[in-house]
């Protein structure tokens, strides 16, 4: 399936990367474990592994980073090459439209390498073909010649490791996805981790933040370190016009008030999502298609960029008939849910 992000693109809390973000990123992208914050577990499992690999003088086995964008997963994956010293090769699903072009890739690369793949899901199925070899036994299986005379020829490769990121470990295909050794989920961060992460950015740009400027970033910026970057960029125009020496949390609910940005990190287009699912769907279950057609948006963006964090928070459910709606949406919203939802609700493990 082929998309874009493009709906979102204009959006302050889109999770999705946008126009001359790329270089700003790469500067505020921790470099080490160590200032990598949060993910403690994918972060504890992953060093063993590296040490393991290093003490072996082997290459690291295959890694999957798979979560909704901004969560780390291009962060992660430069880090992974630098714990272990090597060189990494970047490149993306869509970009390699060949096999012959992921073939002259492998054959490229050195022994113990990284080949980071972004957007695996997206590969087509004809370069997969030459991964699962090349991934499992590190050969290149090609075909020679047409008719009678054609022959099998395996070209050795080096023994590399390949890291996936994919916001959809659910579009990967089975036997992919099976050739990985290493499976790491990126959790949505808490409200600690994130507050870290902003004073951390803040320090690099060299803005002071009090302490609970941060937090109440932190707050709304639905878990996603990316977000909260971008929203302390905000924040901070506001508090230099204002001729502030530090960012207080004044300036700070302010500027993100006017940015139409909720105590929930929720914009206008997730009240249109549960307005739209409460008032013209009776709050669910709806199916995802048709929610989407409601509010004119597209379905993958929904899937990908407002769901996770509805999820998150808790103010929807995701159930075999469609989303419905769950109390603590219809409490934000200030709406009564009706009786009959309320039941379902406590079904589905949400207090009444
Ligand atoms: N654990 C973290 N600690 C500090 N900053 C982080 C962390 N994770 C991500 N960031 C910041 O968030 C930004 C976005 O992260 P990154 O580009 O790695 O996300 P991603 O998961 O690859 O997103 P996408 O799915 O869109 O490719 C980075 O520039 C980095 O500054
Ligand atoms: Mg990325």
């Amino acid at each position: 399936m082929d998309y874009e992000y493009e709906d979102t693109e204009e959006r302050l809390i889109s999770s999705s990367r946008q126009d001359g973000e790329i270089d700003a990123e790469n500067v505020l992208r921790p470099k080490t474990m160590a200032d990598y914050v949060g993910q403690t577990k994918v972060k504890e499992n992953l060093e063993v592994y590296i040490q393991a690999a290093r003490i072996r003088k082997e290459a690291l086995d295959h890694v999957l980073l798979y979560g909704p964008p901004g969560l780390g997963k291009t962060t992660l994956a430069h880090i992974i090459a630098a714990e272990m010293g090597v060189q990494v090769k970047v490149t993306s699903g869509p970009a390699i439209t060949r096999a012959g072009d992921l073939a002259a890739i492998l054959s490229n690369l050195s022994e113990g390498d990284i080949l980071f793949i972004d957007e695996i899901h997206r590969l087509n199925h004809s370069v997969e073909e030459i991964l699962y070899p090349a991934m499992e036994d590190f050969f290149l299986d090609f075909i020679i010649g047409k008719g009678p005379s054609a022959r099998n020829v395996r070209i050795p490769i080096p023994h590399f490791t390949l890291i996936g990121a994919t916001t959809r470990a659910g579009m990967l295909s089975s036997p992919l996805r099976d050739r990985f050794g290493v499976i790491c989920r990126l959790e949505m961060y808490n409200k600690e981790d994130l507050s870290d992460i902003v004073r951390r950015t803040a320090k690099m740009l060299g803005t002071e933040i009090d302490n609970d400027a941060a937090e109440e970033l932190a707050m709304r910026s639905r878990g996603t370190p990316r977000i909260a970057n971008r929203l302390l960029k905000r924040v901070r125009d506001f508090s230099m016009v204002r001729g502030l020496s530090s960012v207080n949390l004044a300036v700070t609910k302010e500027a993100l008030d006017r940015m139409e940005i909720d105590e929930y990190g929720l914009d206008s287009t997730d009240i249109k999502m549960l307005t739209a699912l409460i008032d013209k769907f009776g709050g669910g279950p709806c199916g995802l298609e048709t929610l989407a057609a409601s509010i004119n948006e597209d379905s993958n963006t929904i899937e990908d960029v407002y769901e996770p964090y509805l999820l998150q928070l808790g103010f929807i459910a995701r159930t075999p008939r469609g989303r419905v709606c769950m109390k603590r949406a219809y409490d934000h919203l200030g709406k009564k849910m009706p009786e009959t939802l309320s039941q379902l609700s406590f079904t589905l493990g949400e207090e009444k």
